[in-house]
C-alpha cells in the first residue's frame, strides 16, 4: 500500500464505483431534507432513504457518493481521545433493488486488495451471526480464510439510525494495525475495545424498514448501503496514529498550534484543546456553508455548542482575540477541490462564525466580571467555596459555562459547591417541566367551544367572496353557550360557513358585520377555535340576534384588501432579504395586518443601514 492523500483517496473510490456502473453524486447537504427523524446527516445513506424504501425513484439504481456527515453522540469524548470526532466524510456505494451481497462483497474486496493494495493478512471480516450467505461469499468467492472471519451479534452487525428508516444486517472490514496498538490481553481480537483492529468499511444489506414503534417490516426491494469513513481509511493509507494525523486534518491541527504557539503531542491537556478545535472548526465551517446558523434549538444549537466549545478551548490554549476566521481558511483550502461551495461562500462563512465568536466572547467577558467580583467577596469573607446558586446563576442567566467557572476557581485554589449547583439545576428543570405541563394543561383546557359538537366545522368561503349567507349556529360568551344576545353584548358567533378569514400564519382575522332580520353585529376579530370551527368575535350594535337565525356576513373590504396587500409585501420583502442578505433568510414568524407587516427571520448580524436601504 502506498501513502495516499485524503483528497486522492476520495477520488479513487468514487472512480472505482463509477466503473462498476454507479452514478456519482455530489455530497448532499448536512441538513436532512424532508426528514424529521434526524437533525443532521449522519451517514451516506441518510439522504437516500426514499430510494431505499421505494418511495421515490433514484436517478440510477446504483449510486456512489462521498457524503459530509456529523455525529455528535460522543461529543464529550472529542478531544479527550484521538479516536473521536464529530465531522467526517463517508464514502458509499448504494444499490436500490439492483446488485446485492455478492457484488457488494466482491467489489469491496477488489477495491481494498487490488486498488488500495492493503495486505490481505491484515484484513478481517465480521458477519452478522445468522448470515451464512455472507460468510460463504467472503470465504468462497473472495478467498478470505475462515480464521479471518468472525460472527457478531445484533449490537455490532445490524445497522440502523434514527427512529425510523431502512436498515439491515451488515458485514464489516477491519484492518489489523499491529500489536503496538493492541491492549495485549490474550483474548484481544476483532471487536475488542482497543485500537488494534480498526473497522473501516461497513457493508449493510438493507432489507428492512424500522418504524418509530420499534418494529421492522421487510422492504419491497433488497438494497446495498456501504459506508467507509474517509478519514479512517486515510489514516490506514498514511500509516498514522489517528484521524488528527491525516494530511488534510493535520493541516488544520498545525494551524491551531501555530496560532496558539504550541506543539502537538507534548502535553495531554493542550492536545485535548487542539483536537477539539481541529475537529469542531471542520464541523462548523461545513454547517455554515450548508446554511445552518447558531441558535438555541435544533441543529442551530448543535452548531452553537460546537463553536463555543472550540472558542473555549482556544482560551484554554491562551489564544487571544478572534481566531476562527483564520482556521476557516485552512479548512476551505484543504477541502475546496471537492466542496467548491466552501470557496463561493467563504466570506459568508467567516461572517457567521465570527459573529457568534464575538457574541460568545462578550458573554464570557460579562461573566468574568461577575465572577471576579464574587471571588473578591469570597476572599474578603475568607471563603474558598462558591455557593451553588451563584455558579448556577452564572451559567443559567449569564450563559457563562460552568466548567469555565470551575477552572477559574481552581486557579485561585477555590472550588464550586457542586452539590448546590446540581440542586439548583434539578430545581430549574423541575420548574421548567411543570411550567411546560401547566401550559399544556391550559392549552388543552376546556373552552366554551368544546361544548359544541366536535364534528361541527365552519367552511371558509372567503377566498373569492367577501360576503355570503349562513345561519347563526352558536352564540357564546367567554364561558357559556347562549341562545341570544342583545345590543351592547360582546359575544362569539359560530356559523357553518363564513367569508371571514380567521387569524393564522401571522395574518390577522377579518373584521366586518353580521346582520340578521332583527339585529346587527360588528365583528372585531375572527379566530380559529377548536376542531375546524371559526369564532367571530362580535359586539351586538343594534337589536337582537338569536341562534338559528339566517344572517348575512360581510367582510370589511377595505381592511381585507389592505391586509392582502401587506401579505403580498411580506413575500416581496422575503425575496428582497434573500437577495441582499443571502439564501439563508427564512421566515421565522410574521405579522400582517391592515396597517403594517412584520417579517421575522434569523440572520447572524444586525442589518446595516446600507443593507436596509437596498432591501
Ligand atoms: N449506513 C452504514 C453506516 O453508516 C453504512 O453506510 O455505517
Amino acid at each position: 500500500m502506498e501513502w495516499t492523500g485524503l483528497n486522492e483517496l476520495r477520488e479513487s473510490y468514487l472512480k472505482f464505483f463509477e466503473s462498476k456502473g454507479c452514478l456519482r453524486h455530489k455530497s448532499y447537504p448536512l441538513v436532512p431534507q424532508n426528514d424529521n427523524s434526524l437533525l443532521l446527516i449522519v451517514a451516506g445513506m441518510a439522504p437516500l432513504k426514499p430510494y431505499f424504501t421505494g418511495q421515490e425513484t433514484p436517478p440510477r439504481t446504483r449510486m456512489t457518493t462521498c457524503q459530509k456527515c456529523i455525529r455528535t453522540g460522543d461529543i464529550e469524548n472529542v478531544g479527550k481521545t484521538a479516536r473521536h470526532g464529530t465531522y467526517f466524510e463517508m464514502l458509499g456505494n448504494f444499490s436500490f433493488g439492483d446488485y446485492f451481497k455478492k457484488e457488494a462483497i466482491a467489489w469491496a474486496w477488489e477495491y481494498v486488495t487490488q486498488v488500495l493494495k492493503l495486505p490481505k493478512d491484515r484484513l478481517y471480516i465480521s458477519v452478522y451471526e445468522d448470515d451464512d450467505e455472507a460468510e460463504k461469499i467472503w470465504h468462497e468467492d473472495a478467498g478470505v480464510p475462515m480464521d479471518h472471519i468472525v460472527r457478531m451479534g445484533k449490537e455490532d452487525n445490524f445497522w440502523e439510525a434514527g427512529t425510523d428508516g431502512p436498515c439491515g444486517p451488515c458485514s464489516e472490514i477491519y484492518f489489523d494495525r499491529g500489536e503496538k496498538y493492541g491492549c495485549g490481553k490474550p483474548d484481544c481480537k476483532v471487536g475488542c475495545d482497543c485500537d488494534r483492529y480498526m473497522e473501516f468499511w461497513n457493508l449493510v444489506f438493507t432489507q428492512f424498514e424500522r418504524h418509530e414503534d420499534g418494529t421492522y417490516t421487510p422492504l419491497k426491494q433488497k438494497n446495498i448501503d456501504t459506508g467507509m469513513g474517509l478519514e479512517r481509511l486515510a489514516s490506514i493509507m498514511q500509516d498514522v496514529d489517528s484521524i488528527f494525523d491525516v494530511d488534510t486534518v493535520k493541516a488544520i491541527r498545525d494551524h491551531v498550534c501555530k496560532i496558539a504557539g504550541c506543539e502537538y503531542g507534548k502535553e495531554y491537556k493542550k492536545d485535548v484543546s487542539i483536537r477539539v478545535i481541529t475537529d469542531h472548526i471542520r464541523s462548523v465551517t461545513f454547517m455554515a456553508s450548508d446554511g445552518i446558523l447558531p441558535s438555541n434549538e435544533g441543529r442551530g444549537y448543535v452548531m452553537r455548542r460546537l463553536l463555543r466549545r472550540a472558542v473555549r478551548h482556544g482560551k484554554l490554549l491562551g489564544i487571544n482575540g478572534l481566531f476562527l476566521k483564520d482556521l476557516v481558511k485552512t479548512v476551505v483550502d484543504c477541502n475546496k477541490c471537492e466542496y467548491n461551495e466552501l470557496e463561493e461562500k467563504y466570506d459568508y462563512i467567516v461572517k457567521v462564525l465570527t459573529t457568534e465568536e464575538q457574541n460568545f466572547n462578550a458573554t464570557i467577558d460579562r461573566g468574568m466580571k461577575i465572577l471576579d467580583d464574587l471571588i473578591a467577596q469570597m476572599q474578603k469573607d475568607g471563603k474558598t467555596e462558591l455557593d451553588g446558586e451563584s455558579c448556577f446563576k452564572l451559567s443559567d442567566t449569564y450563559g457563562f459555562p460552568i466548567d469555565l467557572t470551575r477552572e477559574i476557581l481552581e486557579e485561585k485554589g477555590m472550588t464550586c459547591d457542586e452539590e448546590g449547583f446540581a440542586e439548583c439545576y434539578a430545581k430549574q428543570r423541575e420548574t421548567a417541566k411543570n411550567a411546560h405541563a401547566a401550559t399544556k394543561y391550559m392549552g388543552a383546557d376546556e373552552t366554551v367551544f368544546h361544548k359544541i359538537d366536535k364534528d361541527f366545522h365552519t367552511e371558509f368561503i372567503g377566498y373569492d367572496k367577501l360576503e355570503g349567507d349562513s345561519e347563526i349556529s352558536f352564540i357564546t360568551t367567554d364561558d357559556e353557550l347562549i341562545d341570544n344576545a342583545k345590543a351592547g353584548d360582546e359575544v362569539y358567533i359560530v356559523s357553518s360557513q363564513t367569508p371571514f378569514y380567521a387569524e393564522s400564519g401571522g395574518q390577522v382575522g377579518d373584521i366586518g358585520t353580521i346582520v340578521t332580520e332583527s339585529g346587527k353585529c360588528r365583528v372585531v376579530d375572527t379566530q380559529k377555535v377548536v376542531a375546524g370551527k371559526f369564532a367571530h368575535k362580535a359586539v351586538v350594535e343594534e337589536g337582537e340576534i338569536a341562534v338559528g337565525q339566517k344572517a348575512h356576513f360581510t367582510v370589511d373590504r377595505k381592511t381585507r384588501y389592505a391586509v392582502m396587500r401587506n401579505h403580498s409585501c411580506a413575500h416581496l420583502l422575503q425575496a428582497a432579504l434573500r437577495k441582499v442578505l443571502g439564501e439563508h433568510v427564512h421566515q421565522a414568524g410574521q405579522l400582517v395586518d391592515a396597517h403594517r407587516l412584520r417579517f421575522d427571520f434569523s440572520h447572524f448580524n444586525a442589518m446595516t443601514a446600507e443593507e436596509k436601504l437596498k432591501v
